[in-house]
């Protein structure tokens, strides 16, 4: 009898040991839609390799990182995150208007006049509570990661805002973005970051807003023969997750995550401007367009003409949130 309880004992063991082996690690599909070697692209990566080395996380979390939309981009990517088929995203801040407006604030034109003035919005309190403002949708904040301002380009040369009249631009699923080349007489597009190439080189745009890192690592520059230096609005992200997933995980893994997304954010944050100016010299060196700066006196005319939009969105993304975001241009 004792033989035989020992040896049931003895089962049991191992197949609780079995079991334990066995438990399969928790999967984390990160979905994006842009290439490796830009700022969001790194971030992915880095956030895969420091849970891959964590000590406590390694054998119970599995970050499964999908760029270049291969998994699924743009208009798509949100669903899937919400019906759990991916648990991260970090979508530009141009994508969120269909969960909040408030969000919408981050497209309006000159409104932060460089990263350092984003970085002080965005880590404030108006900024920090951004990141909680869609939690009743289903969708959680984890940090912001910077890319850069956006510059201009097109098939031709596009200098004062007059220039651009009658062009098509293909804009991010942004209605800010919309009203901002409608502004100039432009005619905006909206169409996912997949299609961007192929619709500048068949014409059914002639011309785009986006940033270094991503005109460059796009290939942009191969149907672009004009950039311009406008430095006009920004492109960042909010990295997300499914809130019901995030709040589902055993604390200390979530607490774990969260501290590894905090030291990817900074080192994202602060490697993105010199990732950007790479790609800028990248797209010189390939000779095949020509990027023109603009004096102050041309900018101001782009802010002139782009500022109205300020004003049609106040009341969508409150004018207090407005004030605070533009007073963060004053260095504290
Ligand atoms: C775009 O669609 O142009 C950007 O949002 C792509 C990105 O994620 O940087």
């Amino acid at each position: 009898m004792l033989k035989l309880t020992k040896a049931l004992l003895c089962a049991a063991a191992v197949s609780m040991a079995g079991l334990v082996q066995a438990a399969d690690p928790i999967i984390i599909k990160f979905a994006h839609v842009v290439a490796d070697n830009t700022p969001k692209g790194q971030g992915a990566l880095m956030f895969q390799k420091l849970v891959g080395e964590h000590p406590k996380l390694k054998d119970r979390v599995k970050v499964e990182v999908y760029p270049n939309s291969a998994l699924f981009g743009d208009g798509k990517e949100m669903e899937a995150l919400l019906v759990g088929d991916v648990q991260m995203l970090a979508p530009s801040l141009a994508k969120f208007e269909q969960y909040t407006k408030k969000v919408q604030i981050f497209d309006l034109p000159f409104l932060f006049n460089d990263l350092a003035a984003v970085d002080r919005f965005q880590q404030g309190p108006q900024g920090k509570a951004l990141l909680s403002s869609m939690n009743d949708k289903g969708i959680h904040g984890l940090a912001y990661w910077h890319n850069g301002l956006k510059q201009l380009s097109a098939n031709k040369k596009v200098i004062l805002p007059k220039d651009a009249r009658g062009l098509k631009f293909r804009v991010q699923a942004s209605s800010v973005l919309e009203e901002q080349f409608k502004a100039i007489r432009a005619n905006p597009r909206k169409m996912s970051f997949a299609e961007v190439y192929q619709g500048l080189q068949t014409g059914t745009v002639n011309g785009t807003e986006n940033t270094w890192s991503n005109y460059e690592s796009q290939k942009v520059y191969e149907v672009q023969p004009f950039f311009t230096e406008t430095n006009h609005g920004l492109i960042d992200y909010m990295v997300i997750t499914n809130a019901k997933f995030w709040n589902g995980l055993p604390e200390d893994v979530r607490s774990e995550l969260q501290t590894i997304i905090d030291q990817v954010t900074v080192k994202v944050n602060e490697q993105a401007e010199a990732l950007n100016r790479t790609a800028r010299q990248t797209i010189i060196n390939a000779k095949t367009s020509e990027i023109d700066p603009l004096t102050p006196e041309q900018r101001q005319q782009w802010r002139d003409a782009m500022r109205p939009v300020w004003d049609k969105f106040s009341d969508e993304i409150g004018a207090d949130l407005i004030k605070a975001a533009d007073e963060s241009n004053k260095a504290s």
